[in-house]
Formats: structure tokens, sequence, C-alpha cells
């Protein structure tokens, strides 16, 4: 079976032996309150076993909803930001073919009015469909979009708009929840016991990588291996290690983490990886700045300040080993462009050595580097990675001494943006 392996031969000359296994067991630790469910924010924890959890008939139920809006539509509109959206579009973007129309968009991920009259205009004339997620029911960016993308659905569909909205929400209340009930719209519930950030394997998820014809189940059946792996009784599974390694980096005054890929279909499991950790770890003053790079890309903007700019930072490299050979260097009879050199190697093999020459060169800069190997990049592997952050997140928090399920800190903008707005009671 093939499994994501997490290589620390980077990183293991940066810590001391002994510092390094009392992380160890204290993440083995943190992990059996994971488990047992009684750390902070207990009354979060249903993502911790749902890939076990999940029912054949709640798969269908999704594939079929997914089935029907594809029967009707050319396009799938997802209306949801932070947790409500970054899961599925990490998830699509991973798995899609790079120059293809995309036939899932997203709506209400910032206020940009310019992007959401552009989208208006540009569905307008396509047969489309509605996906509103918000597990409060009260986000103001997908709130103002949705009116917006409702309000055309109406005007074209008529009274029939209601068969091509599904609205995902919580289970029992919230603006959006009375009104897809008023209206009729087909609803699926985000359980109340899984957060926005560690909701990719509810309907917030599930629904639009299933209308986007990727199979759930490979990707669930990913997690569900991982959630297995991940137990503490499994003592020193990767979850554990990750959380051990970065949080002994962290003691040692390493307090910005780079999630760097050499893939670039992994821009947003990079993006949704930096919600999870930033929303989850930073509070109480205390947590590790969760940065990105795209590399070769970023070799040549951010690559100057890693090899040498404050030595505070540390790598967690995601690196797909898979190498297709779709395209290997060709010789030429004349080696104008001197890269004859190369002849006979793919493209992949030579990314490979841009990580094996990059990794080097940053570890004796002083960076250590964490690699999160992935066999391939596919829906089973996917899977693995997603739950395998998601665990390593929760071990890691408590290791922190915070409650990684909650987010209080996002509220203060949002008080001064309602009062400048005038919303009754603020
Ligand atoms: O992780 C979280 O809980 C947040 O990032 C939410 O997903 C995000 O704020 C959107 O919230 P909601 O789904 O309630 O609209």
């Amino acid at each position: 079976m093939e499994m994501i392996t997490l290589n620390q031969e980077y990183v293991k000359d940066f810590l001391k032996a002994q510092e390094l296994e009392a992380l160890m067991k204290k993440a083995n630790e943190m992990n059996h309150t994971l488990e047992q469910r009684t750390g902070k924010g207990a009354e979060f924890l249903g993502w911790v076993s749902q890939p076990t959890m999940i029912t054949q008939d709640q798969i269908k139920q999704i594939k079929d909803i997914a089935g029907r809006l594809r029967s009707m539509s050319e396009v799938l509109v997802v209306i949801g930001i932070g947790g409500s959206y970054l899961g599925s579009k990490a998830t699509i973007e991973a798995l899609s073919p790079f120059f293809t129309q995309k036939n899932v968009i997203y709506a209400g991920i910032h206020l940009n009015e310019l992007y959401l009259s552009q989208l208006l205009e540009y569905i307008e004339n396509k047969e489309f469909v509605l996906c509103v997620i918000s597990k409060s029911g009260t986000t103001l960016e997908p709130a103002v979009a949705f009116r917006e993308l409702r309000g055309l659905a109406y005007k074209k569909y008529g009274l029939k708009a209601k068969d091509r909205i599904v609205a995902i929400t919580n289970p029992r209340k919230g603006n959006l929840l009375t009104l897809a009930k008023k209206e009729g719209y087909t609803t699926l519930s985000i359980p109340d016991d899984i957060g926005g950030r560690y909701s990719i394997f509810t309907p917030a998820g599930l629904l639009p990588i299933a209308y986007a014809g990727i199979d759930i189940e490979k990707l669930i059946d990913g997690a569900r291996v991982m959630q297995i792996h991940s137990t503490a009784e499994n003592k020193g599974n990767i979850a554990e290690q990750y959380a051990a390694l970065r949080n002994a980096l962290y003691m040692n005054g390493y307090n910005l983490e780079i999630l760097s890929t050499y893939s670039a279909q992994l821009e947003y499991v990079q993006r949704w990886w930096q919600q999870l950790y930033g929303e989850s770890e930073g509070k109480e003053g205390k947590g590790i700045f969760p940065a990105v790079a795209q590399f070769t890309t970023d070799l040549h903007s951010l690559g100057q300040f890693i090899q040498q700019g404050p030595r505070n930072l540390f790598e967690t490299v995601l690196f797909d080993q898979h190498k297709p050979r779709l395209i290997t260097v060709q010789s030429e009879p004349e080696d104008f462009d001197g890269l004859n050199y190369l002849t006979g190697r793919s493209v992949a093999e030579i990314n490979q050595k841009a990580f094996e020459g990059t990794v080097k060169a940053h570890v004796q800069g002083g960076v250590p580097n964490i690699v999160v190997e992935l066999p391939v990049i596919n829906e089973f592997i996917l899977g693995q990675v997603f739950y395998f952050f998601m665990r390593a997140c929760g071990i890691s928090g408590y290791i922190l001494g915070v409650n990684p399920f909650d987010q209080p800190g996002v509220e203060f903008y949002k008080q001064n943006m309602f009062k400048l707005l005038g919303k009754p009671g603020f």
C-alpha cells in the first residue's frame, strides 16, 4: 500500500536527541488526550474518527447530489470562505489538469467587487448551480456573494432556481439554515463537533470535490488509512513525529515554518495547511508562523532570504516522488544552449535534483528541513496528507498548550467592520 512518509534526515542534527525524545513522549500523551477527548476544545473532535465513521449511505447521498447538480449544469459556484472552501479547492487544484477550464469556481472568498461582478457576468450565460457553505451561516463574505448569486439564479431560472442551490451549514441554527428551509434548498450538514478547517471530509469538502469528478471514496480511504496509522497505540506514528519535531524546533527559537513544495498543483494544499496551522496555533502569544513557498519558482524570490536571512525559520517540504517521464530532454547536434548534459533526463528528475540541492544548501545555511514524501499525487495519497496534517495539528496545538479548535482572534476585525457598517447590535 502506498503511504506518505516523513524523512527526518535533514532536521535531526539541529536537535538534541534527549530533547526530541521528551517531545515524542509528550506527543504520544497529547495524542491520547485527543483520542480520549479530555483536552481543550474536546467538543470539536468529531473529525478525529470521521474517516472510519462516515457511512456508505452518507457517501452515496453526496455522490447522488453531486451527480444531479452535474447533470443540469456546466459550472458549480462554491460560495464559502476559510475552512468552507480551502479543502475542496486544494483537492480539485491538485488533481485537475493545469490547462482546462475549471467546472468548479469559488465566490465569497473575499470582498472584491470586481471579482464578484465579473463572476456574475461569467456565469450569466452558462448553466450554473450554487453550493453555499457556511457552518455558522452568518459569515459576511459568503453571505454577500450568495445574495447576489441567488438573485441571478432566480432571475435566470425563476422558482426552479431552488433545485439548483445546495446549502451546507450546521444542522441547527443560523441565517443560512433558516433561508434554506424557507426556500426549500437541498441542505447538508457540517456536524456540530467539526470546525471549518477540519471539515474537508464532511459534505463541505466532499460535495464540490465529487462534482469535479474526483473519487471521494479513494480520498476517504486515504484518510482512513492515516487515521488508523495515527492512533496513540501506534506510538511514534508520523503525526506524532511531525508534531514533536516542530515543537522541538520552536523551543529552540525556530518560530517560522515554511511549507514548501516542488509541485505547482499543490499550491492550495499549502494554503489549506496555512489556515489549519495559523488558526489552530497562533494564540495566547504563542505559535509558529505558517508561511508557504513554491519551488523552484520561489527560489528566485525567497531563496536568498531562506538561505541567508534571520535564522528563526525551518522548512517542511512536501515532495512528490513520482517521475512520470512525460518529457525528457532531447540531445541536439549543436549544443548551443549547453543542455546536452541533461540528455535523457526527465523534467521531474531535474526537479528532484533541484530539491536535493536546495535541501542541502538550506541545511548548510542553518535551516532545518522536515520532508514529507508523497509517492505520487492522487486521491488516496491526498486523503492521507490532509488527515496527517490535521492529526499532527491537534497534537501540536496541545503540546503548545493552546486550544487548536477555536479562533477567537478572528472576531476582532469583524466587530470593528460591523460597527463601521452600522450592523444592528454593533
Ligand atoms: O476554521 C474555521 O472555523 C474558519 O476558518 C471558518 O471555516 C471560516 O471562518 C468560515 O466560517 P463559516 O463556515 O462559519 O462561514
